[in-house]
């Protein structure tokens, strides 16, 4: 781990609310407390629920629970500092250990805090106390506070998830009879379909609706050109070489995908998947969910098997046999769901080696890892106050178990691996392109020979 606020071999620090005004101060400042009050709203409001299924027992946890969230908001508001987890939770001590690290690099001035820490920990470590709170509060220690907003998500983009189901089930009638190129080009499409389905997380917009209204498909042509770097080429490459390989050892190919935001983006990645499997690319897709509720909208084991159950259930002939057939690539484990809870820890991914070997030794299985979102990609480049034109292979700092790609939109203000003066360009034309949720990469890298950078 670095020292936060200056340049270590080459490393720049880390993006942390003490810079006021930037883009990490606005959301401590801001957005987090929002989000935590609509938390707190929430279980409010569901004290009538938590009577019924608990009695008063309900009550007394919803009220206590309340009282740890209120706190957490004081404490965050007054830039206290971080303290140490409680519960006892697999992770906790690991946690607590994060913290002691930071403490040391700290020094004894200066508390861990949350102005003064980097942004990515402590962002990560509100969500860890949400589920801290909800967790010494039995018998709503399991409650998801997030589930409504996640639900709701999924319903108003109905429209386009029936969309897209529609064209998915019009590739697959016809698969066999594909040239090469027009499966490129299906994999294209979808691989756009999954990117742009990031803009909808709910965190952005501390919790607004931020569901998919428009056609997906329809709506791609005119959003090329905000795909600031488009590696799509190295991806369809490494999933041939994949294919061919695979052919000649009598191996399969394997394809993850570190998933990000339930609702729209889950649909989108699981016909990306639909598609990947049909087409023959892949034979095996492993996803990566949260074993905890964390940044508002993503994906929890609960929430991918609720999507796939509604999807069987629509009203709606492609939707629902479309569900059917993800149903039974479950069952025939051609598709898994994997958590693992460094996924919920704050550690950017270059850690991952060190602090998760087995997570690391099990990517390193795969063909092609696909990382979604945001919040992935601030990982993926230790969320460091990098220069635009850096290499995405520079910024990854050795993390690298397979190829990988990152579909993200962007929405927060780091961004590398960009041609010079492209930032600059953007910067002029609309200072908060980083952050406004329009632009996107598709961004591949690669430690074998074909690497970019
Ligand atoms: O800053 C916006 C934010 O809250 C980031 O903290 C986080 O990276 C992002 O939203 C979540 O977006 P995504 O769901 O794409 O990871
Ligand atoms: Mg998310």
């Amino acid at each position: 781990m670095m020292a936060a606020d200056q340049t270590v071999h080459g490393v720049p620090p880390s993006l942390s609310a003490k810079v006021v005004g930037s883009f990490a101060y606005l959301t401590v400042r801001d957005r987090l407390p929002t989000i935590l009050t609509k938390v707190i709203d929430t279980i409010h409001r569901n004290k009538n629920k938590f009577f019924e299924e608990y009695g008063e027992e309900g009550i007394q946890a919803e009220k206590q629970t309340i009282g740890l969230l209120s706190k957490m908001r004081n404490e965050l508001q007054t830039d206290k500092p971080v303290i140490p987890l409680t519960d006892s939770l697999q992770d906790a001590e690991c946690w607590n250990q994060y913290l002691q690290k930071h403490q040391k690099l700290h020094g004894d001035q200066e508390s861990v805090s949350w102005f003064k820490s980097p942004w990515l920990y402590v962002e990560c470590y509100m969500y860890r106390r949400i589920h801290e709170a909800l967790w010494l509060n039995p018998p709503i220690s399991d409650y998801d506070v997030f589930n409504e907003g996640k639900t709701q998500g999924f319903f108003e983009s109905q429209q386009a998830v029936m969309t897209i189901c529609t064209h998915l089930e019009g590739i697959n009638s016809n698969i066999e009879n594909l040239s090469k190129n027009q499966l490129f080009e299906h994999f294209n499409k979808l691989l756009q379909v999954s990117l742009w389905g990031n803009k909808c997380d709910l965190s952005i917009s501390a919790g607004q609706d931020n569901s998919q209204k428009t056609s997906p498909i329809d709506s791609l042509v005119s959003l090329q050109p905000l795909i600031l770097v488009n590696d799509s080429n190295a991806v369809w490459s490494t999933l041939i070489s994949a294919q061919t390989h695979a052919r000649s050892e009598k191996t399969t190919v394997r394809v993850d995908i570190v998933l990000d935001n339930a609702g729209f983006e889950l649909v989108t990645d699981l016909v990306l998947a639909d598609f990947l499997v049909s087409s023959g690319l892949a034979h095996e897709v492993h996803f990566h969910g949260k074993s905890i509720p964390w940044f508002v909208s993503d994906v929890t084991a609960h929430d991918f098997q609720w999507t796939i159950q509604q999807t069987m259930a629509a009203n709606h002939k492609c939707m629902s046999k479309i569900g059917y057939q993800w149903k039974s690539h479950l069952k025939d484990g051609v598709w898994s769901y994997h958590d693992h809870p460094f996924w919920t820890q704050p550690h950017e991914f270059c850690d991952m080696a060190a602090d998760a070997p087995d997570l690391y030794a099990n990517l390193q299985g795969a063909d092609l890892v696909l990382f979604k979102g945001d919040l992935n990609y601030r990982k993926l480049v230790g969320d460091r106050d990098w220069d635009h034109t850096v290499g995405f292979g520079t910024a990854l700092q050795g993390f690298g178990p397979a190829p990988l790609c990152s579909l993200r939109t962007l929405k927060a203000n780091v961004q590398v691996g960009l041609q010079p003066g492209q930032a600059e360009k953007l910067t002029s034309h609309e200072p908060d392109w980083m952050t406004c949720g329009k632009y996107a990469v598709i961004q591949f890298y690669s430690s074998k020979a074909e690497q970019k950078d």
